[in-house]
């Protein structure tokens, strides 16, 4: 069997400068990647709940072969050498930094027309979130603005976030609609999912968020929420199935937005057009969003502040992720995160993700997500780590094909500019990530070390 095939960019090797000029630049078919300090693989069991959170499968001075975009072999870094002699493999070495699986962010409104930072003004002098949107403000204020770009501008915007992603290490992203709130302008933003997977290198995860919230023509009707499900349910999930633009559904349950009942409702229409569940769960208010998630085998439930006991318990025994994002009470300035510890010790599958949106959580900095997680929920850093690779791949549906760096998953990785893995929530709100590489590729490459 040939197992490494010469490759016509051996010039490539291992110059950085090189690489920070070519910003996507597909390496050699084979590829060995060395010098690692620590090479987390996150191998073995996954989803991971519990003590196995903090199990990184570290494997000092480590080593990676990658073939064809996929991991070929994986461990320490005589081992790894000695399995790829024989091969003309592109060499590139880490020169001591650290290496995980690329950041999974499992959570996402990634098109959006523009910042609300004008709210933001509004929220530190005291206004909360809920009265900015009773006034019109908040997801409404970013529906106005996203029906009235065109879809050329919000790929440029989206384009250019996307480019950030991977320069702060995420490889995979999943992305809602959920600002069109009407036929046309939330197909706009599905279609734009797809554009953006199939031209650039980040995977993207669809998901279909029409539930956001009832927009403002049908408010003042009466039964105006049921006129607008019916309208999400008859006319455009079929569209959704069959233009094939979502793997997943998801439903705001909260004050203000949906009550429990219509989620159910929206979230079993959308299986039956082959749309797994997902739920915006307990942010603002508990409205039995959780216990509803796990009731409808949901891959994940998210946000999850306002969890009770019973929640926290059911979550515990639960295939269903617990996604928190703690991005969200940071930005608004709220005490109450959603109770991680509580949720692990529980055995709940913990997942992080960034919620990027321009409401509650404008970042895509998954190394700042972690931060947060160490310093507010009281996450480890492993846990962290576990909770934002191999744990939101699950959230994703995924865990077989990324999250962990294992021989057959995809070559995804990130690579920071740091001795020790726990120097990565460590230096927060500082970019460390040095490198990216997705399905064996690099599509970042820092220009210069960070620190
Ligand atoms: O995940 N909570 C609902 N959706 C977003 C916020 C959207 C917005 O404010 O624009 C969230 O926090
Ligand atoms: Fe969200």
């Amino acid at each position: 069997m040939s197992f490494c095939l010469e490759s016509p960019l051996r010039a490539l090797r291992t110059d950085n400068q090189l690489l920070a000029r070519h910003n996507t630049v597909a390496l050699a078919d084979s590829l060995l990647i060395t010098g690692a300090s620590q090479l987390l693989t996150l191998c073995g069991r996954a989803p991971r709940r519990g003590s196995s959170l903090s199990n990184l499968g570290l494997v000092k001075n480590g080593a990676l072969l990658v073939r064809d975009g996929a991991i070929a072999a994986v461990g320490a870094q005589a081992q790894v050498e000695a399995l790829a002699e024989a091969c003309a493999a592109e060499k590139l070495d880490l020169g001591g930094r650290v290496a995980l699986p690329g950041f999974v962010d499992s959570h996402t409104h990634l098109i959006h027309a523009a910042s609300r930072a004008e709210e933001y003004e509004l929220k530190i002098a005291g206004a909360s979130y809920e009265e900015i949107a009773s006034k019109g403000g908040g997801i409404l204020n970013s529906v106005r603005k996203l029906r009235a770009t065109t879809s050329d501008a919000l790929k440029t915007r989206a384009t250019a976030a996307l480019k950030q992603f991977a320069a702060h290490g995420t490889t995979t992203i999943e992305a809602k609609s959920g600002y069109g709130l009407d036929i046309a302008s939330e197909l706009k933003i599905l279609r734009l999912h797809k554009e953006l997977a199939a031209e650039q290198p980040l995977e993207i995860v669809s998901t279909f968020l029409g539930a956001h919230v009832v927009p403002p023509e049908f408010r003042g009707k009466p039964n105006g929420a049921e006129k607008y499900m019916a309208l999400l349910i008859d006319k455009v999930m079929p569209e959704v199935a069959s233009q094939k633009l979502a793997e997943f559904c998801d439903v705001f349950c909260d004050r203000g937005a949906f009550t429990r009942r219509q989620a159910k409702t929206i979230l079993e229409a959308g299986k039956r057009f082959n749309m797994t569940p997902r739920l915006h769960a307990e942010q603002l208010t508990r409205t039995g969003a959780a216990q509803l998630a796990v009731e409808l085998d949901a891959a994940s439930c998210d946000h999850l502040e306002q969890v009770n006991k019973s929640d926290i318990y059911t979550l515990g025994q639960s295939k269903t992720a617990a996604t928190l994002l703690p991005g969200c009470d940071f930005h608004l300035g709220l005490k109450k995160y959603a109770p991680a510890r509580a949720l692990i010790d529980a055995g709940a599958i913990v997942a992080l993700a960034s919620d990027y949106n321009p409401g509650t959580s404008p970042t895509l900095s998954m190394p700042m997500i972690l931060s947060l997680a160490c310093s507010q929920l009281r996450m480890t850093p492993a846990e962290a780590i576990t909770a934002s690779t191999i744990n939101s791949a699950y959230a994703l549906r995924r865990e077989k094909q990324i999250g962990s760096l294992e021989v057959g998953k995809q070559a995804d990785l990130a690579v920071f500019e740091v001795a020790d893995y726990r120097e990565i929530p460590y230096y927060f709100g500082v970019n460390h990530c040095w490198m990216t590489v997705k399905r064996g590729r690099v599509i970042h490459a820092a220009k210069q070390a960070t620190i």
